[in-house]
Protein backbone atom coordinates (compact mmCIF):
# COMPACT_ATOMS: atom_id res chain seq x y z
CA UNK A 1 0.00 0.00 0.00
CA UNK A 2 3.30 2.45 1.09
CA UNK A 3 4.61 1.42 -2.21
CA UNK A 4 1.78 2.30 -4.32
CA UNK A 5 1.09 5.71 -2.72
CA UNK A 6 4.99 6.26 -3.39
CA UNK A 7 4.31 5.47 -6.60
CA UNK A 8 1.57 7.54 -7.41
CA UNK A 9 3.01 10.75 -5.43
CA UNK A 10 6.35 9.75 -7.87
CA UNK A 11 3.66 9.69 -11.00
CA UNK A 12 1.85 13.30 -10.32
CA UNK A 13 5.51 14.86 -9.64
CA UNK A 14 6.48 14.04 -13.06
CA UNK A 15 3.05 15.38 -14.25
CA UNK A 16 3.38 18.55 -12.59
CA UNK A 17 6.88 18.63 -13.93
CA UNK A 18 5.36 18.29 -17.62
CA UNK A 19 2.87 20.45 -17.52
CA UNK A 20 5.67 22.65 -16.05
CA UNK A 21 7.09 21.58 -19.61
CA UNK A 22 4.69 22.14 -22.15
CA UNK A 23 3.66 25.53 -20.45
CA UNK A 24 7.36 26.43 -20.86
CA UNK A 25 7.20 25.17 -24.69
CA UNK A 26 10.48 27.37 -25.91
CA UNK A 27 11.72 24.52 -28.21
CA UNK A 28 9.23 21.79 -29.28
CA UNK A 29 11.95 18.61 -30.10
CA UNK A 30 13.02 19.57 -26.31
CA UNK A 31 9.32 19.14 -24.48
CA UNK A 32 8.65 16.12 -26.02
CA UNK A 33 12.06 14.34 -25.65
CA UNK A 34 11.36 15.73 -21.46
CA UNK A 35 7.91 14.01 -21.78
CA UNK A 36 9.12 10.73 -22.91
CA UNK A 37 11.74 11.07 -20.40
CA UNK A 38 9.45 11.62 -17.40
CA UNK A 39 6.95 9.24 -18.64
CA UNK A 40 9.66 6.15 -18.81
CA UNK A 41 11.36 7.80 -15.21
CA UNK A 42 7.44 7.85 -13.50
CA UNK A 43 6.19 4.28 -14.68
CA UNK A 44 10.20 2.71 -15.15
CA UNK A 45 9.66 1.84 -18.43
CA UNK A 46 12.48 0.72 -20.80
CA UNK A 47 11.81 1.40 -24.42
CA UNK A 48 8.96 4.03 -25.84
CA UNK A 49 8.42 6.55 -28.56
CA UNK A 50 6.56 9.86 -28.97
CA UNK A 51 5.23 10.48 -32.53
CA UNK A 52 3.39 13.42 -34.59
CA UNK A 53 0.80 12.38 -36.99
CA UNK A 54 0.57 13.96 -40.63
CA UNK A 55 -2.51 13.98 -42.09
CA UNK A 56 -1.27 14.95 -45.19
CA UNK A 57 0.89 11.85 -44.90
CA UNK A 58 -1.05 9.45 -43.35
CA UNK A 59 1.86 8.96 -41.02
CA UNK A 60 3.36 8.78 -37.72
CA UNK A 61 6.51 10.28 -37.45
CA UNK A 62 9.25 9.56 -34.28
CA UNK A 63 9.75 12.72 -32.33
CA UNK A 64 11.19 11.26 -29.61
CA UNK A 65 12.70 7.67 -28.75
CA UNK A 66 14.22 5.79 -25.93
CA UNK A 67 16.06 2.54 -26.55
CA UNK A 68 13.90 1.20 -29.27
CA UNK A 69 17.18 0.24 -31.61
CA UNK A 70 18.07 1.71 -35.06
CA UNK A 71 15.37 -0.70 -36.80
CA UNK A 72 12.56 0.57 -35.51
CA UNK A 73 10.62 2.27 -37.54
CA UNK A 74 10.60 6.18 -37.77
CA UNK A 75 7.34 6.87 -39.97
CA UNK A 76 4.74 4.15 -39.48
CA UNK A 77 1.89 4.37 -42.19
CA UNK A 78 -1.89 4.69 -40.75
CA UNK A 79 -4.91 3.59 -42.92
CA UNK A 80 -8.52 5.01 -42.69
CA UNK A 81 -9.42 2.10 -40.85
CA UNK A 82 -6.98 2.70 -38.25
CA UNK A 83 -7.75 6.48 -38.52
CA UNK A 84 -11.44 5.83 -38.02
CA UNK A 85 -10.51 3.32 -35.02
CA UNK A 86 -8.36 5.66 -33.20
CA UNK A 87 -10.94 8.26 -33.30
CA UNK A 88 -13.23 5.83 -31.89
CA UNK A 89 -10.82 4.86 -29.39
CA UNK A 90 -9.85 8.41 -28.06
CA UNK A 91 -7.00 9.58 -26.32
CA UNK A 92 -6.94 5.65 -24.13
CA UNK A 93 -4.37 2.86 -24.26
CA UNK A 94 -4.50 -0.10 -26.10
CA UNK A 95 -3.02 -2.72 -25.43
CA UNK A 96 -1.32 -4.13 -28.88
CA UNK A 97 -1.75 -7.49 -27.95
CA UNK A 98 -5.29 -7.23 -27.97
CA UNK A 99 -5.65 -4.90 -30.81
CA UNK A 100 -4.20 -7.43 -33.72
CA UNK A 101 -7.28 -6.71 -35.75
CA UNK A 102 -6.32 -3.40 -36.68
CA UNK A 103 -4.31 -3.40 -40.07
CA UNK A 104 -1.72 -1.04 -37.92
CA UNK A 105 -0.80 -3.60 -35.24
CA UNK A 106 -0.86 -6.61 -38.22
CA UNK A 107 2.13 -4.02 -40.43
CA UNK A 108 4.10 -3.00 -38.04
CA UNK A 109 3.36 -6.47 -35.29
CA UNK A 110 7.23 -7.63 -35.80
CA UNK A 111 8.19 -4.26 -35.08
CA UNK A 112 6.16 -3.86 -31.67
CA UNK A 113 6.80 -7.66 -30.99
CA UNK A 114 10.86 -7.71 -31.08
CA UNK A 115 10.68 -4.31 -29.01
CA UNK A 116 7.74 -5.51 -26.46
CA UNK A 117 5.86 -2.83 -27.32
CA UNK A 118 2.86 -2.94 -24.81
CA UNK A 119 0.87 0.23 -24.63
CA UNK A 120 0.04 2.61 -28.02
CA UNK A 121 -1.97 5.27 -27.04
CA UNK A 122 -3.13 7.71 -29.82
CA UNK A 123 -2.84 11.32 -28.89
CA UNK A 124 -6.93 12.62 -30.07
CA UNK A 125 -6.65 16.24 -29.10
CA UNK A 126 -10.54 17.99 -29.96
CA UNK A 127 -11.43 15.20 -32.41
CA UNK A 128 -8.08 14.91 -34.47
CA UNK A 129 -5.71 12.62 -33.84
CA UNK A 130 -1.92 14.65 -33.28
CA UNK A 131 0.24 12.03 -32.47
CA UNK A 132 0.72 8.81 -30.17
CA UNK A 133 2.67 7.69 -27.57
CA UNK A 134 4.35 3.75 -27.64
CA UNK A 135 5.64 1.99 -24.44
CA UNK A 136 7.16 -0.94 -23.92
CA UNK A 137 6.77 -3.20 -20.97
CA UNK A 138 7.34 -2.10 -17.54
CA UNK A 139 11.06 -2.77 -15.99
CA UNK A 140 9.90 -4.58 -12.96
CA UNK A 141 7.59 -7.03 -15.59
CA UNK A 142 4.53 -6.80 -14.31
CA UNK A 143 1.67 -5.47 -16.41
CA UNK A 144 0.66 -1.82 -16.26
CA UNK A 145 -2.24 -0.75 -13.83
CA UNK A 146 -5.46 1.12 -14.48
CA UNK A 147 -4.31 3.72 -12.42
CA UNK A 148 -0.76 3.95 -14.33
CA UNK A 149 -2.85 3.47 -17.25
CA UNK A 150 -4.74 6.98 -16.06
CA UNK A 151 -1.46 8.81 -15.23
CA UNK A 152 -0.86 7.82 -18.80
CA UNK A 153 -3.37 9.18 -20.29
CA UNK A 154 -3.12 12.29 -18.35
CA UNK A 155 0.42 12.91 -19.40
CA UNK A 156 -0.62 12.27 -22.98
CA UNK A 157 -3.04 15.11 -23.03
CA UNK A 158 -0.14 17.32 -21.79
CA UNK A 159 1.84 16.17 -24.92
CA UNK A 160 -1.44 16.01 -27.42
CA UNK A 161 -1.91 19.76 -26.45
CA UNK A 162 2.03 20.25 -26.91
CA UNK A 163 1.69 18.85 -30.57
CA UNK A 164 -1.59 20.17 -31.66
CA UNK A 165 -0.25 23.57 -30.46
CA UNK A 166 2.95 23.21 -32.51
CA UNK A 167 0.65 22.28 -35.52
CA UNK A 168 -1.33 25.30 -35.67
CA UNK A 169 2.03 27.02 -35.22
CA UNK A 170 3.56 25.83 -38.04
CA UNK A 171 -0.04 26.35 -40.02
CA UNK A 172 -0.43 30.11 -39.33
CA UNK A 173 3.49 30.19 -40.46
CA UNK A 174 2.61 27.83 -44.09
CA UNK A 175 -0.51 30.78 -44.22
CA UNK A 176 1.97 33.48 -43.60
CA UNK A 177 4.44 32.76 -46.48
CA UNK A 178 1.43 32.25 -48.72
CA UNK A 179 -0.12 35.10 -47.73
CA UNK A 180 3.72 36.70 -48.32
CA UNK A 181 3.96 34.78 -51.45
CA UNK A 182 0.70 35.92 -52.86
CA UNK A 183 1.51 39.77 -51.91
CA UNK A 184 5.16 39.43 -53.55
CA UNK A 185 2.87 38.37 -56.98
CA UNK A 186 0.71 40.91 -56.59
CA UNK A 187 3.45 43.96 -55.96
CA UNK A 188 5.16 42.44 -59.24
CA UNK A 189 2.12 42.43 -61.23
CA UNK A 190 1.39 45.91 -60.33
CA UNK A 191 5.20 47.60 -60.46
CA UNK A 192 5.05 45.49 -64.34
CA UNK A 193 1.74 46.74 -64.97
CA UNK A 194 3.13 50.69 -64.02
CA UNK A 195 6.36 50.26 -65.98
CA UNK A 196 4.20 48.79 -69.12
CA UNK A 197 1.60 52.12 -68.69
CA UNK A 198 4.78 54.17 -68.58
CA UNK A 199 6.45 52.92 -71.99
CA UNK A 200 2.64 53.37 -73.47
CA UNK A 201 2.98 57.35 -71.99
CA UNK A 202 6.66 57.92 -73.48
CA UNK A 203 5.37 56.04 -76.57
CA UNK A 204 3.18 59.50 -77.80
CA UNK A 205 6.35 61.61 -77.18
CA UNK A 206 8.37 60.84 -80.23
CA UNK A 207 11.26 63.43 -78.70
CA UNK A 208 11.75 62.24 -74.98
CA UNK A 209 11.86 58.33 -75.71
CA UNK A 210 11.80 56.76 -72.28
CA UNK A 211 11.23 59.98 -70.44
CA UNK A 212 9.07 58.53 -67.75
CA UNK A 213 11.26 55.29 -67.13
CA UNK A 214 14.05 57.91 -66.61
CA UNK A 215 12.02 59.94 -64.13
CA UNK A 216 10.93 57.17 -62.13
CA UNK A 217 14.25 55.40 -61.83
CA UNK A 218 15.67 59.21 -60.85
CA UNK A 219 12.55 59.30 -58.59
CA UNK A 220 13.86 55.93 -57.39
CA UNK A 221 17.80 57.29 -56.77
CA UNK A 222 16.77 60.29 -54.76
CA UNK A 223 14.30 58.22 -52.30
CA UNK A 224 17.14 55.37 -52.11
CA UNK A 225 19.71 58.20 -51.19
CA UNK A 226 16.83 59.49 -48.27
CA UNK A 227 17.69 55.46 -47.19
CA UNK A 228 13.76 55.41 -47.24
CA UNK A 229 12.45 51.58 -47.07
CA UNK A 230 11.95 48.98 -50.00
CA UNK A 231 8.28 49.93 -50.31
CA UNK A 232 8.68 53.41 -49.96
CA UNK A 233 11.49 53.59 -52.80
CA UNK A 234 9.09 51.59 -54.83
CA UNK A 235 6.47 54.04 -54.70
CA UNK A 236 8.78 56.76 -55.62
CA UNK A 237 9.91 55.02 -58.11
CA UNK A 238 5.94 54.29 -59.42
CA UNK A 239 5.52 58.22 -58.91
CA UNK A 240 8.02 58.73 -61.22
CA UNK A 241 6.95 56.51 -63.58
CA UNK A 242 3.03 57.89 -63.98
CA UNK A 243 3.82 61.03 -63.07
CA UNK A 244 2.85 62.72 -66.88
CA UNK A 245 0.33 59.74 -66.94
CA UNK A 246 -1.81 62.99 -67.79
CA UNK A 247 -0.61 63.59 -70.97
CA UNK A 248 -2.24 60.49 -72.39
CA UNK A 249 -5.41 63.00 -73.13
CA UNK A 250 -3.05 66.03 -74.72
CA UNK A 251 -3.20 66.23 -78.54
CA UNK A 252 -0.04 64.16 -79.67
CA UNK A 253 0.71 67.34 -82.08
CA UNK A 254 1.36 69.66 -79.46
CA UNK A 255 3.38 66.80 -77.21
CA UNK A 256 5.14 66.63 -80.08
CA UNK A 257 5.40 70.07 -81.78
CA UNK A 258 8.93 70.56 -82.69
CA UNK A 259 8.87 74.02 -81.75
CA UNK A 260 8.11 76.11 -78.77
CA UNK A 261 4.78 75.98 -78.29
CA UNK A 262 2.21 79.05 -78.22
CA UNK A 263 0.15 79.71 -74.80
CA UNK A 264 -2.69 78.49 -76.08
CA UNK A 265 -0.87 75.19 -76.69
CA UNK A 266 0.94 75.67 -73.40
CA UNK A 267 -2.23 76.12 -71.36
CA UNK A 268 -4.00 72.56 -73.03
CA UNK A 269 -0.50 71.01 -71.92
CA UNK A 270 -0.62 72.16 -68.61
CA UNK A 271 -3.57 70.34 -67.51
CA UNK A 272 -1.49 67.17 -67.47
CA UNK A 273 -1.15 67.53 -64.23
CA UNK A 274 -4.72 67.90 -63.04
CA UNK A 275 -6.02 64.98 -65.88
CA UNK A 276 -2.84 62.56 -64.43
CA UNK A 277 -4.26 63.27 -60.60
CA UNK A 278 -8.14 62.54 -62.03
CA UNK A 279 -6.62 59.14 -63.37
CA UNK A 280 -4.96 57.85 -60.74
CA UNK A 281 -7.08 59.20 -58.10
CA UNK A 282 -9.35 56.06 -58.46
CA UNK A 283 -6.72 53.22 -58.38
CA UNK A 284 -5.84 51.68 -55.19
CA UNK A 285 -2.26 52.47 -54.87
CA UNK A 286 -0.03 50.42 -52.11
CA UNK A 287 1.61 53.48 -52.37
CA UNK A 288 -0.99 56.74 -51.75
CA UNK A 289 0.82 59.52 -53.05
CA UNK A 290 1.07 58.58 -56.33
CA UNK A 291 -1.93 60.54 -57.67
CA UNK A 292 -0.68 63.37 -55.30
CA UNK A 293 3.09 63.25 -57.54
CA UNK A 294 0.95 63.43 -60.65
CA UNK A 295 -1.02 66.41 -59.62
CA UNK A 296 1.82 68.41 -58.32
CA UNK A 297 5.48 67.51 -60.17
CA UNK A 298 5.16 71.25 -61.96
CA UNK A 299 5.18 72.86 -58.32
CA UNK A 300 8.23 75.27 -57.28
CA UNK A 301 9.09 75.65 -53.70
CA UNK A 302 8.92 79.58 -54.55
CA UNK A 303 5.12 79.19 -55.51
CA UNK A 304 5.70 80.18 -58.97
CA UNK A 305 5.03 76.51 -60.42
CA UNK A 306 1.93 75.05 -61.35
CA UNK A 307 -1.37 74.29 -61.50
CA UNK A 308 -2.05 75.30 -58.20
CA UNK A 309 1.26 77.72 -57.50
CA UNK A 310 1.81 75.94 -53.72
CA UNK A 311 4.46 76.74 -51.82
CA UNK A 312 7.49 75.12 -50.53
CA UNK A 313 5.90 72.82 -47.56
CA UNK A 314 2.39 73.14 -49.01
CA UNK A 315 4.16 70.65 -52.06
CA UNK A 316 3.60 67.03 -51.16
CA UNK A 317 7.31 65.70 -50.20
CA UNK A 318 7.27 63.25 -53.18
CA UNK A 319 5.72 65.59 -55.59
CA UNK A 320 9.25 67.70 -54.81
CA UNK A 321 11.43 64.25 -55.49
CA UNK A 322 9.59 63.59 -59.22
CA UNK A 323 9.65 67.16 -60.09
CA UNK A 324 13.86 67.15 -59.48
CA UNK A 325 14.20 63.93 -61.51
CA UNK A 326 11.90 65.76 -64.35
CA UNK A 327 13.61 68.26 -64.44
CA UNK A 328 17.11 66.26 -64.68
CA UNK A 329 15.90 64.54 -67.33
CA UNK A 330 14.61 67.14 -69.45
CA UNK A 331 17.94 68.79 -68.93
CA UNK A 332 20.09 65.95 -69.89
CA UNK A 333 18.09 64.66 -73.05
CA UNK A 334 18.09 66.41 -76.56
CA UNK A 335 14.49 68.04 -77.17
CA UNK A 336 13.66 69.19 -80.66
CA UNK A 337 14.70 72.71 -79.61
CA UNK A 338 17.08 72.17 -77.71
CA UNK A 339 20.21 70.22 -77.39
CA UNK A 340 20.92 68.18 -73.66
CA UNK A 341 23.20 70.64 -71.52
CA UNK A 342 26.85 69.13 -70.45
CA UNK A 343 26.67 67.84 -67.11
CA UNK A 344 28.80 70.11 -64.89
CA UNK A 345 26.45 73.21 -66.36
CA UNK A 346 23.18 70.98 -64.95
CA UNK A 347 25.17 70.48 -61.65
CA UNK A 348 25.08 74.29 -61.25
CA UNK A 349 21.71 74.47 -62.33
CA UNK A 350 20.16 72.07 -59.74
CA UNK A 351 22.36 73.96 -56.84
CA UNK A 352 20.84 77.50 -58.16
CA UNK A 353 17.45 76.38 -58.07
CA UNK A 354 17.90 74.48 -54.69
CA UNK A 355 15.61 76.68 -52.70
CA UNK A 356 13.96 78.00 -55.63
CA UNK A 357 12.71 75.18 -57.41
CA UNK A 358 13.85 72.43 -55.77
CA UNK A 359 14.03 71.17 -52.30
CA UNK A 360 17.89 71.72 -51.11
CA UNK A 361 17.95 68.45 -49.60
CA UNK A 362 16.95 66.45 -52.31
CA UNK A 363 19.52 67.96 -54.36
CA UNK A 364 21.90 67.02 -52.01
CA UNK A 365 21.10 63.68 -51.75
CA UNK A 366 20.72 63.28 -55.82
CA UNK A 367 23.96 64.70 -56.08
CA UNK A 368 25.85 62.91 -53.30
CA UNK A 369 24.27 59.59 -55.20
CA UNK A 370 25.97 60.96 -58.21
CA UNK A 371 29.24 61.52 -56.72
CA UNK A 372 29.04 58.02 -54.77
CA UNK A 373 29.00 56.73 -58.55
CA UNK A 374 31.16 58.20 -60.21
CA UNK A 375 34.06 58.22 -57.51
CA UNK A 376 33.34 54.23 -57.55
CA UNK A 377 31.64 54.06 -53.77
CA UNK A 378 28.22 52.82 -55.28
CA UNK A 379 28.63 49.26 -56.93
CA UNK A 380 25.27 49.67 -59.15
CA UNK A 381 26.16 52.72 -61.93
CA UNK A 382 22.47 53.66 -62.50
CA UNK A 383 23.57 57.08 -63.49
CA UNK A 384 25.80 55.40 -66.13
CA UNK A 385 22.95 53.34 -67.68
CA UNK A 386 20.87 56.14 -67.94
CA UNK A 387 22.99 58.58 -69.61
CA UNK A 388 26.30 56.94 -70.79
CA UNK A 389 29.58 56.93 -69.46
CA UNK A 390 31.19 59.43 -71.18
CA UNK A 391 28.67 62.39 -69.93
CA UNK A 392 28.88 61.31 -66.49
CA UNK A 393 32.64 60.89 -66.19
CA UNK A 394 33.70 64.62 -67.68
CA UNK A 395 36.56 65.75 -66.48
CA UNK A 396 36.34 67.80 -63.42
CA UNK A 397 33.00 66.39 -61.89
CA UNK A 398 34.19 65.03 -59.00
CA UNK A 399 35.63 67.92 -57.89
CA UNK A 400 32.46 69.75 -59.07
CA UNK A 401 30.26 67.84 -57.02
CA UNK A 402 32.18 67.55 -54.05
CA UNK A 403 32.53 71.53 -54.34
CA UNK A 404 28.78 71.82 -54.69
CA UNK A 405 27.71 69.42 -51.96
CA UNK A 406 30.10 71.19 -49.14
CA UNK A 407 28.23 75.02 -50.75
CA UNK A 408 24.96 73.22 -50.63
CA UNK A 409 22.80 74.53 -47.62
CA UNK A 410 20.57 71.69 -45.81
CA UNK A 411 16.83 72.70 -46.49
CA UNK A 412 15.75 75.76 -48.03
CA UNK A 413 15.82 79.66 -46.85
CA UNK A 414 12.22 80.01 -47.21
CA UNK A 415 11.36 76.95 -45.40
CA UNK A 416 13.69 79.17 -42.73
CA UNK A 417 11.65 81.96 -43.17
CA UNK A 418 7.81 79.98 -42.76
CA UNK A 419 9.74 78.76 -39.68
CA UNK A 420 10.21 81.53 -37.90
CA UNK A 421 7.44 83.31 -38.53
CA UNK A 422 5.68 80.23 -36.92
CA UNK A 423 3.21 79.82 -39.66
CA UNK A 424 2.64 77.92 -43.19
CA UNK A 425 4.25 80.97 -44.74
CA UNK A 426 3.53 83.39 -47.59
CA UNK A 427 0.47 82.42 -50.05
CA UNK A 428 0.32 83.15 -53.61
FE1 LIG B 1 4.87 66.73 -66.57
Amino acid sequence: MIEERTKLVHAFGALAELGQEVANRHNFQETIRTSLHLISGALGIMRGGVARYSRYGHELNMLAVRGLGDDFPLSLSLCLEDERQFLTNGLNPIETSHARVLPFFQVYDRSFESRRIELFVPLVIRDEIVGAIFLGEKATGETYSSYEKEIICAMGRHIGVAVAQRNLMAEIERQTAENRKLFDDLRTTYNDTVKAFAAAIDCKDKYTEGHSVRVGRYSEIIAAELEWGTAEVEGAATAGYLHDVGKLTVERKIINAPYRINAKESAELNKHPAVGYEILQPIHHPYTDVPLAAKYHHERLDGRGYPDGLYDREIPYIAKIVNLADSFDAMTTDRPYKARRQAPDVVEDLKRNAGKQFAPELVTAFLRGMLREISGDAKDKKFRRLLGREYMETEGMVPLLRKTLNEMKPTSSLTYIAASVGGDGPRH
